[in-house]
């Protein structure tokens, strides 16, 4: 997570900015693409004119993606802060899974500061749960007790990109998302299928989608990987603590917005959000936490 300097961070104590988008932890080149959902870069001039954010998506326009509801998946979950981030879309600005009834996994990033790589506060911090439609008002906005960020967790490199919010409310019946255990392998394995949800950038251009969404994003084997993200002013690719989902052409991906959010391999959570040079682009995965790096550490503080 390289300080983008093209993009200004957020005004904290700006009034709700009209683009929330801007203040999204999320940089790495505003250029980008599709979110979760993403089509390929041509249409997407006539997919931003004809499906204005807001709009009810046609999911069909779009390649490997489509909307999604809490009702499958009730442990997606958001992350908002309207004090910063604006009511419009509920405040939501980043992703996270739900994976005990008061305890959610998401990035450690999103509590950081996205130009100068500093912990910063996300005021009236609520996790949203049960809302597909962020203009909405379904479901709930649960209030926060505390925040676990890894110990290890390092901004400039991106490693142990973790964080565990404790809910004041417990949310009793909702079903969880299990984890993938301390050191497993096999749901890495190049190829899985794996599906990536979120309320992110649609577009590369600060279209952030009001409503859920989800996109199937196969593993990206870690020697791909590694070529792919060599160390450049993104960042560099470690396979010990991170791991790459997309299709090498591009076309499908987590973006700005969905950090944090959950990658699902086999119906437990094996990734999160993390970083990615632009979203979608050909050869450039998007690049998740590798949560069978993390998943003692999360286990500790849950
Ligand atoms: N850091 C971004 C965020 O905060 C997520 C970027 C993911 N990018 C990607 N191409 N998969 O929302």
């Amino acid at each position: 997570m390289l300080p983008n300097p093209v993009r200004a961070d957020l005004p904290t104590a700006a009034p709700p900015p009209a683009q929330p988008a801007a203040a999204r932890p999320g940089r790495r080149r505003p250029a980008a693409v599709l979110a979760l959902l993403a089509a390929v870069p041509v249409p997407l001039v006539a997919f931003g004119a004809a499906v204005p954010a807001g709009a009810a998506a046609p999911q069909h326009r779009i390649v490997g993606g489509g909307t999604a509801s809490t009702a499958d998946h009730p442990w997606v979950v958001g992350l908002a802060s309207r004090q910063q981030f604006g009511s419009g879309r509920s405040g939501q600005f980043c992703g996270g899974a739900l994976v005990t009834p008061t305890k959610v996994v998401t990035a450690a990033h999103c509590f950081y500061d996205e130009s100068k790589g500093v912990r910063v506060d996300r005021p009236g911090l609520k996790v949203i749960v049960g809302r597909d439609d962020l203009r909405g008002s379904a479901g709930r906005e649960v209030p926060v007790k505390a925040i676990w960020i890894h110990p290890d967790y390092a901004y400039a490199a991106n490693i142990n990109d973790v964080a565990v919010v404790t809910l004041a409310e417990s949310q009793g019946s909702r079903p969880v998302l299990d984890l993938v255990g301390q050191g497993e392998t096999e749901p890495y394995t190049a190829g899985t299928r794996a599906q990536v949800y979120g309320w992110g950038d649609i577009s590369g251009r600060s279209e952030y989608s009001p409503v859920l969404r989800a996109a199937d994003v196969p593993i990206v084997a870690d020697q791909t990987c590694a070529r792919d993200y060599p160390g450049g002013q993104d960042g560099k690719f470690d396979a010990k603590g991170m791991v790459c989902a997309g299709e090498e052409k591009g076309g499908k991906d987590a973006c700005q917005g969905d950090s944090g959010g959950p990658l699902v391999v086999g119906g437990r959570l094996a990734g999160l959000v993390s970083w990615g040079t632009g979203c979608a682009e050909p050869a450039h995965p998007g690049v998740y936490t590798r949560v069978g790096a993390v998943a003692d550490a999360v286990r500790s503080v849950l």
